[in-house]
């Protein structure tokens, strides 16, 4: 790109997909040249999944709200594209960014791929290899739509290499993720939200749980949540429960059948300092299995497959098959407080943003 006046749209709509816009809305914002436009699809609506990450990671308000609210994946996708398309259109951007593997993200790479309009995706290259979830539809699609690759680790690279898209697309830029870790974990640190909540720090597990392969299943669910009313017996539980997960455990009667403290969905900030002083993280979410990892804290991903195996290999992280069983063995063996201390991954350095704005604006490789 040349370095006369530009103008950068970024798409975002749900809320893992704010962590990685801020640290590129920062370095974007340093750039006088950069007009840059935040388009919230309205995926994620709820104050605490969507507008509070803004007040709290200082992204500027989006000049677009699409209000698309939830529904099916073809409803919301669908939606996406119809009210993002004028606006993509009239705003005629150089670049469209997208985030994650969210339905907003593959849903804004269409509509701009279509225009004829560059898409560059943050977080590109990620495989699970399980074309059941849709986050691995939405991450293949995305990579085949995106003119700018931004990987976050090596073998990102080479997964994409792998299906034969063209190297000079991919840029080994680090974690946008772990950019905002490090830049609000002092914030977070001081928070010491578990105090508040009555227990002490590495005195807890900090459970989440959302993926539909694990909640959607009143069966699959109910068999979870008598693993942690089990663990609870032992050690501090806290979960804040997921919308998705709080409907369906009242849809089957779950909540009043199993004894286990739940709270709301909480802001970045408060979860991050849940994740910080955790003595083992339960989940089955993308960004805790990377967030453990870099803080070396024990998690146990309730999930037989990762698109982050990184965190396996170099971090903290362990797949564990989510049955009542396998997760009690499994919290059992890890919990003896911080055997794995974190060990520095290849550029989760907190520069990732920068790479970014470094590789759109200048077309140099900052690295
Ligand atoms: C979505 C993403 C998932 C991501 C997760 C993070 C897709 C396909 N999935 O899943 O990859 O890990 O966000 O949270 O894009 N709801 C509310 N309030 C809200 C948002 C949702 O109550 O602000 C409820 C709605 O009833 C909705 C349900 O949660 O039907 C699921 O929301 P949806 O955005 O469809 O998927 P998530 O499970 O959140």
């Amino acid at each position: 790109m040349s370095i006369e006046h530009r103008r950068i749209v970024s798409v975002v709509g749900a809320r893992p997909n704010f962590m990685k816009l801020a640290p590129v809305a920062r370095a974007l914002a340093t750039r006088a040249v950069v007009d840059h436009v935040i388009v919230h699809t309205g995926q994620h609506y709820d104050l605490a999944m969507s507008r509070a990450f803004f007040g709290q990671l200082s992204i500027p308000a989006p000049a677009f709200d699409l209000g698309v609210g939830s529904g099916s994946h073809g409803h919301q996708t669908g939606l996406i594209m119809q009210r993002f398309e004028p606006i993509c259109a009239s705003l005629a951007p150089d670049v469209v960014l997208v985030y994650g593997d969210v339905n907003s993200t593959v849903a804004a790479a269409l509509v701009a791929a279509k225009l004829g309009i560059r898409v560059g995706h943050v977080e590109a290259g990620l495989r699970s290899g399980d074309w059941s979830m849709p986050e691995e539809i939405n991450r293949v699609l995305t990579d085949r739509l995106s003119a700018f690759l931004f990987t976050p680790s090596r073998e990102a690279g080479e997964n994409l290499l792998r299906e034969r898209l063209p190297s000079d697309r991919i840029q080994f830029v680090g974690n946008v993720m772990i950019d905002t870790l490090v830049h609000a974990l002092p914030a977070a640190r001081q928070l010491a939200l578990c105090r508040a909540l009555g227990v002490g720090e590495q005195e807890f597990v900090l459970v989440t749980l959302h993926r539909p392969s694990n909640v959607d299943d009143p069966l699959r669910l109910g068999e979870l949540l008598s693993a942690l009313e089990t663990l609870a017996k032992h050690t501090s539980v806290l979960f804040p429960v997921h919308p998705r997960t709080r409907q369906r455990m009242v849809a089957a009667g779950l909540e009043q059948e199993y004894r286990i403290r739940l709270l709301d969905p909480l802001p970045y900030l408060e979860m991050l300092s849940l994740v910080a002083d955790a003595r083992l993280v339960i989940t089955d979410s993308g960004g805790l299995q990377e967030e453990t990892t870099f803080l070396g804290i024990p998690c146990l991903t309730l999930r037989s497959t990762t698109e982050r195996p990184i965190t396996c290999r170099e971090g903290t992280n362990r797949l564990v098959e989510p049955r009542r069983d396998a997760v009690l063995a499994a919290a059992r063996n890890s919990g003896r407080g911080r055997a794995n201390p974190a060990r520095s991954i290849e550029r989760w350095d907190g520069c990732a943003g920068q790479r970014i704005v470094a590789a759109l604006c200048d077309g140099a490789d900052f690295c």
